[in-house]
């Protein structure tokens, strides 16, 4: 080609196309290197430590529990590029009030004990949209697997607990032994179930004053037992899932852990004594006592009246 042939412009506008693409591919490496490393997250670290310690307890056999805590967009900016979207999953169920919400939710089918040698194979962080319906995965599930089949049960008690609570973040399900037993020989009644439970330890009534709420036996992993738990989230952070486990929820991980092992705890102390002649117990009375020293309301109706 003749130099009379080269426009000029054609050679510009070429430049300024490289120099486009080559400054927007610094950026993004600089903006990648600039990155945390997730795993270092506080969150994350308070996950891993928690999944493992619930494993420690005997909680969690094979896959069985799962946990979602709910992390603030603010929480992750400094570790993922929030608009590289990994893949999409449907959910199966809506939860209107959660779009643009992000949860950190363990895997189905993944083992507890696990969690800590590959956190992202066993958990993933999801972003809701579609009123519910879609969950963009931003984070983990590395081995294509997907969100726990439970999730329903985690996100409308997520939706119930924001309604009493802005500040609840975490939704957990375990399987902890003595409160599993307790649900094949202790009458179902809430009522009945939370007082039995507040006797056995003097601070029961302290740790969860709106007592446990109790659903019978149901299929696990469905939406409708997923609402039923959301329904019954509406009045306390306890949920027992007769002949099957427990969902506690809390502000942090670290609560929503305390409150079930305050509960396991008193349910340990049922199962020791069950069988044996009752001496001696702590007294409705006793229980104000607690009430009035902690300044707290107990569920109403749970206590017999004071006396005068
Ligand atoms: P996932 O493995 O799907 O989380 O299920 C475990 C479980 O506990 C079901 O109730
Ligand atoms: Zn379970």
């Amino acid at each position: 080609m003749a130099l009379k042939d080269i426009n000029l412009n054609d050679i510009k506008d070429t430049a300024k196309d490289v120099y486009g693409r080559v400054s927007e591919a610094v950026g993004e490496t600089v903006e990648r290197l600039k990155r945390k490393d997730i795993l270092t997250a506080p969150f994350m670290v308070e996950m891993i430590r928690t999944a493992s310690n619930m494993y420690d307890h005997g909680w969690d056999e094979r896959n069985g529990g799962n946990i979602s805590l709910m992390v603030d967009e603010a929480e992750l900016t400094d570790y993922l590029d929030l608009n590289q979207v990994i893949r999409e999953i449907p959910t199966g169920f809506d939860a209107p009030t959660l779009d643009g919400r992000y949860f950190l939710v363990t895997g189905t089918g993944k083992y507890f004990k696990n969690v800590k040698y590959a956190p992202d194979v066993n958990l993933g962080l999801i972003r809701i949209k579609d009123s519910g319906r879609t969950a963009e995965l931003l984070w983990g599930y590395t081995d294509g697997g997907k969100f726990t089949s439970e999730l329903p049960a985690h996100l409308m008690s997520h939706a119930a607990r924001l309604e009493v609570n802005p500040e609840n973040r975490v939704v957990m399900h375990c399987h902890p032994g003595n409160l599993l037993a307790m649900t094949y020989v202790h009458t179902l009644d809430e009522k009945a179930f939370t007082r039995t439970l507040w006797q056995m330890c003097t601070e029961c009534i302290v740790v969860f004053p709106e007592g446990v709420n109790v659903l019978p036996w149901m299929l696990c992993g469905t939406n409708t037992i997923g609402e039923a738990t959301a329904e019954k989230m509406k009045t306390a952070r306890l949920v027992v899932w007769s002949q099957h486990g427990i969902y506690g929820a809390g502000k942090d991980l670290d609560e929503t852990f305390g409150l079930i092992e305050t509960a396991e705890k008193a349910a340990e102390i049922y199962m020791k004594i069950a069988h044996l002649p009752l001496l001696n117990t702590i007294t409705d009375d006793e229980m104000w006592l607690l009430c009035d020293r902690f300044e707290l309301t107990p569920r109403e109706g749970y206590l017999s009246p004071r006396k005068a």
